[in-house]
């Protein structure tokens, strides 16, 4: 990193944005945590933000994905999803985001807690719908499979969000540990949702090596990769998603608090702008990694010596990465 100048806030604030890499269940902020605590009876790992704050510190993705899967669990009516998208749709707006497309965990809630899929769906739908009337914010839903439960049970969530394609669900995604990537079938999952006209979008390179981007891109048919990030350990795999033109959704402040990467002086975003690779920024799970996506900006600028133009460019390939329509792509562009 050379000389860095001060981080033009407003500049960037202003730049119409997308954000696409935000998992619906990563965005409760701990106040919002103690009152679903309250409400369902649940036992909260402290009484106060303070304390959930200091809860929330972990030491590596899967001290993290305990206290993730603790919020999800957190989830139980479509007032509770309808007020979290609405809430984080409206921070997202205080920073600029035109559009958002939210990953929502459908595994864990389809799966794990059998919930009924058509409530947590009207729920986020109604929370997207008020801000979007409320605010004129766009978005998106992108349900993920978790890899972690193996592929019978990623058909079983697919089954469920085929059975109930709400206009707003646009991509299936794949998120969470995936140690066992090569050992199950999760191919035949994407390729269903594809054939039912979804987008597809897969988690790889964060942890786990450059192999899983491959992976993803071959078995997957993944159109955009969150994070990437171990891509660079691969010139191979750097080649295909620059010639591919295959996005990556990179989330540095995620990577540092999960120890993906050692500080951010050391992060690859350089190295992935420079390789060609397209780079939209993301903030993950904001509350849990105390980030945001203005402050994905700033590590950009910082990380990236960038100045206002690199910043432009950062804001438009999130909105042409998008899986909005064409026609929205380019009214943002244009205004
Ligand atoms: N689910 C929520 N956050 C995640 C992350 N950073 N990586 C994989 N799965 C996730
Ligand atoms: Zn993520």
């Amino acid at each position: 990193m050379g000389d860095v100048t001060d981080f033009p806030t407003e500049f960037a604030r202003a730049l119409p944005k997308a954000e696409l890499h935000v998992h619906l269940e990563g965005s409760v902020d701990p106040a919002t945590m103690l009152v679903l605590a309250e409400r369902h009876g649940i036992e909260a790992p402290a009484a106060n933000e303070a304390g959930i704050r200091e809860w929330l510190r972990f030491d590596g993705f899967p001290s993290f994905l305990e206290r993730y899967f603790w919020v999800c669990g957190l989830l139980k009516t479509a007032d509770d999803f309808a007020h979290i998208a609405h809430a984080y749709l409206s921070h997202a707006h205080e920073q600029g985001a035109v559009h958002v497309e939210l990953h929502v965990s459908s595994s864990y809630h389809i799966v794990e807690r059998e919930a009924d899929w058509s409530e947590v769906l009207a729920g986020v739908v109604a929370g997207c719908e008020r801000a979007e009337a409320d605010l004129g914010i766009s978005s998106l839903l992108i349900p993920d499979l978790s890899p972690h439960l193996g592929a019978d049970a990623a058909h079983q969530a697919l089954d469920v969000v085929l059975a109930e394609l709400h206009p707003r669900v646009v991509g299936i995604g794949m998120g969470g540990p995936a140690d066992n990537w090569r050992t199950e079938d999760f191919g035949s999952a994407f390729r269903r949702a594809r054939e039912a006209g979804l987008h597809t979008v897969s988690h790889a390179g964060e942890h786990g090596p450059a192999w899983e981007v491959a992976h993803a891109l071959d078995e997957f048919g993944a159109e955009r990769i969150q994070h990437g990030i171990r891509a660079m350990g691969d010139p191979d795999v750097v080649a295909r998603l620059a010639e591919e033109g295959v996005a990556c959704d990179v989330c540095p402040g995620s990577n540092l608090a999960l120890a993906a990467v050692p500080s951010l002086d050391v992060h690859p975003l350089p190295a992935m702008l420079d390789a060609g690779i397209t780079v939209t920024l993301g903030s993950d799970d904001p509350p849990l990694f105390a980030t945001s996506l203005l402050a994905e900006y700033e590590n950009a600028w910082n990380l990236c010596d960038l100045d206002e133009d690199g910043l432009r460019d950062l804001a438009i390939n999130s909105l042409v990465e998008s899986f909005a329509s064409t026609d929205q792509i380019e009214a943002w562009l244009d205004a």
